[in-house]
């Protein structure tokens, strides 16, 4: 185990600004096309924020083995794009108004405009990152994007139905932690690290990102969208059941307290039964708190893979990373 403390938002933030601050320039040239909607949506998506943790990741796994090139900027603004990319599908896939506290794309500009939007948006990131001349970075992009669309496309598959934990977990691996996977893996290859190296920040990556999807999912469920920033109770209006709602459903509550359940699933409105009370069962059943506690289990395993790395700054926040992640409100 290391002996070094964890870092401070603040000593994150500062150790990161210059980096980020560029990546942002990097973003904002790389996302500019003749078409002016390609330019315009990418602006708007870009200016709305966002937390910017995937680009953070790489860089950290990049400047922790001891890398301070381009390549950094240049593969921090391609993870970025992709999220971007991402986000403007899924919020087509599940109808959603808003993102980033402002109204989505999809609603300004309307679904058909968005949906190739993001897909110029996934080639440009891929056409940014031909420029590291590695086949190992696109192996991973390539990997990743298939991982990814095969996510959103089980989930798709599985709404309006109970699915399982292990259904669960792969599902949001898919959609969210191999993302977050390949941030740490494509930091790791610009340094020039061996596989178990990459692998060793691959397995940060992976944790972090289930415990990052875990308590997305639970404030989806217990935030408000004022906080958020994002329509909340909306993963069972949609149909979706999540790691609480799971753990509802197969830990022998009252069979009353199933048909409500399964009744929001199935008619995807809590016109019949109320946010209210599905919180209500989910917190009479310790269900949250089962949630709450695997994220944590994840964010520990996060941090026990970083004992590979040599003691740094760099370190620290990567250390720090998993509690703000189980400890954020938005
Ligand atoms: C949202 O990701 C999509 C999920 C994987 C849950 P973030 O919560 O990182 O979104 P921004 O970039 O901060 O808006
Ligand atoms: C995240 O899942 C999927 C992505 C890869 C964008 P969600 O559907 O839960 O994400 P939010 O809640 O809309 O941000
Ligand atoms: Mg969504
Ligand atoms: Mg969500």
């Amino acid at each position: 185990m290391s002996t070094v403390a964890t870092a401070t938002a603040k000593e994150v933030f500062d150790l990161l600004h210059e980096d980020l601050a560029a990546i942002e320039r990097e973003f904002g040239q790389d996302a500019v096309s003749a078409v002016p909607a390609i330019t315009e949506i990418s602006d708007y998506l870009r200016e709305g924020g966002g937390k910017r943790i995937r680009p953070s990741l790489l860089l950290l796994a990049a400047r922790a083995l001891g890398y301070s090139g381009k390549g950094m900027i240049k593969l921090g603004a391609v993870v970025e794009m992709v999220h971007t990319a991402t986000l403007v599908h899924d919020d087509i896939i599940d109808a959603a108004d808003t993102r980033r506290g402002r109204p989505s794309t999809n609603r300004t500009w309307g679904s058909s405009k968005c949906v190739l939007v993001g897909d110029w948006l996934y080639m440009q990131a891929f056409r940014i990152a031909l420029s590291e001349r590695k086949f190992r970075v696109l192996e991973l992009l390539i990997g990743l994007t298939q991982q990814m669309v095969e996510g959103e496309l089980m989930q798709m598959e599985k709404l309006g139905k109970p699915i399982s934990e292990s259904e669960y977990n792969d599902l949001i691996y898919r959609k969210t932690a191999c993302l977050f996977e390949v941030s740490m893996r494509l930091g790791a290859c610009l340094s020039g690290a061996d596989r178990p190296l990459e692998d060793a920040l691959g397995e940060y990556g992976r944790s972090l990102g289930l415990a990052f999807q875990i308590i997305d999912d639970v404030l989806d469920l217990t935030a408000t969208e004022q906080v958020l920033g994002k329509p909340v109770a909306s993963d069972l209006r949609e149909g979706k059941a999540t790691l609480a709602v799971i753990h509802a459903l197969e830990n022998g509550i009252l069979p009353a307290d199933r048909t409500r359940i399964h009744t929001v699933l199935r008619d995807r409105t809590f016109d019949y039964v109320s946010h209210e009370e599905i919180l209500r069962i989910l917190n009479c059943n310790q269900s949250v708190a089962y949630a709450m506690n695997t994220a944590y289990a994840y964010a520990a395993t996060a941090q026990a893979a970083l004992a590979v790395l040599p003691d740094s700054d760099y370190k620290r926040a990567l250390q720090w990373m998993p509690e703000f992640v189980v400890a954020r409100d938005k």
